[in-house]
Order: C-alpha cells, then structure tokens, then sequence
C-alpha cells in the first residue's frame, strides 16, 4: 500500500509511522509527505528518511482551489493508496474525502466525539480535558469524512487524567498511545481488515 502522510508541525506521529516502516511492522510504504506549513519540523524528518517531501502552503498557492488541486494532483501522480493526516491542520477539501472515501485516516489527541470538532487540536483539546475535569482521556484513529472528527472510528485508547496533570503531561500520555495506534491502523488497513459498514468499521 502506497501511503501519503499529511502534517503541519513536529511530525512526532509521522516519525513512528517511518520507524514502523523501517522496522517492518507494516509492508507500506510511505512515498509522500506533505505539509501544509514550510517550517514542519516532519518534513526534516522525511527528509533524513528520503522520503519525498512537498509544501502546500497559502504563500505559494494563495488560492485555495489551487492548492486542493495540486493536492489530489500529487496523490494520483504517486499512485497514492491511504492517506494518513498526522497532525495536520488543514481541511481536506471534498473532492478528495470523495475520490478516497475510507482511505484518509486521522489521530485526534481525545475519545472522540469528546474534545473534536472544528477548534478542537493539538494543546487546546488538552486545555478542555483539564477545565471540565474528565478523569479518562486518550486517541482516536478514524477515517475522514466529511465532518470534521466525525469520521468511522478506527481505534480508541484510553489515558487517566490526573488532578495534577497539565496539557503537557496529558500531551505526553495521548502522544505515547497516538505514536502506537496510528501505525497499527496502517497495518490493519494493508491487511485488508478495516471493514467500514453502516459507518462503523468493523475489525
Ligand atoms: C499533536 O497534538 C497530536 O496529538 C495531534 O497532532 C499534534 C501534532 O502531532 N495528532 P505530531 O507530533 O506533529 O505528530
């Protein structure tokens, strides 16, 4: 399965994906990274791992049309099978969600439907498990659709949230059950076992 991983910051996810292609835990492999900002610390990432690198960002494709359309250009110009998005900020116009309708998958930092949705990413979900006091957070990896975190749900793992903790430590426990679960649901992928009925995926 050819695997394209769309990010917009430090690409701690998309490096366990690499190390899990490396090591053999998937047969995947990962052909394409792109970013929606040119400062993603993930494209260095790619980079030290010769994997292809591309930048779609406002400054050189300030119409968005464009930029949805080199997009899906790139896709099919690398035969691009899944699409995973690793922390990417950036809406996923329609015409792709369409053309690979189960086949773009997400990892959102909570247990969704908590803390998802539009406004709710990276520190911020965090923030809100911290004020409305929830003692259980974690991950979700889900296929995209077209509501934003509301996708079929792929995987979830759960985290205990402690009086004491800050967006930090919380971030360091969801980011540690993200790095394990985002590669595992590349692996069921390729083995054919994400079955998506009625919107739900049946593993
Ligand atoms: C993190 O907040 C992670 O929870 C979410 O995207 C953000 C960046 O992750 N999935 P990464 O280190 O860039 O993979």
């Amino acid at each position: 399965v050819k695997v394209a991983v769309l990010i917009s910051g430090g690409g701690t996810n998309l490096q366990s994906l690499i190390d899990s292609s490396e090591k053999g835990y998937f047969s995947s492999e990962i052909k394409l990274v792109i970013s929606n900002r040119p400062d993603a610390y993930g494209l260095t990432r790619a980079k030290n791992h010769h994997i292809k690198t591309a930048v779609l960002d406002r400054a050189t494709y300030p119409e968005g049309k464009d930029r949805d359309l080199k997009l899906l250009e790139m896709l099919q110009q690398e035969e691009i099978d899944l699409v995973v998005l690793a922390g990417y900020l950036a809406i996923i116009p329609q015409k792709i969600i369409e053309k690979y309708r189960n086949r773009i998958i997400n990892i959102h930092p909570s247990l969704l439907p908590s803390f998802g949705g539009k406004g709710f990413y990276g520190r911020k979900v965090h923030e809100e498990v911290i004020k409305r006091g929830v003692k259980i957070t974690g991950a979700t990896v889900h296929f995209v659709n077209e509501e934003t975190d509301g996708g079929p749900i792929i995987f979830q793992e759960a985290v205990k949230v402690d009086f004491d903790d800050t967006v930090d430590t919380i971030q360091e426990k969801v980011l540690a059950i993200e790095h394990q679960l985002l590669p595992r649901a590349v692996k069921l992928y390729e083995e054919g076992l994400l079955v998506v009925i009625d919107d739900r995926v049946k593993i």
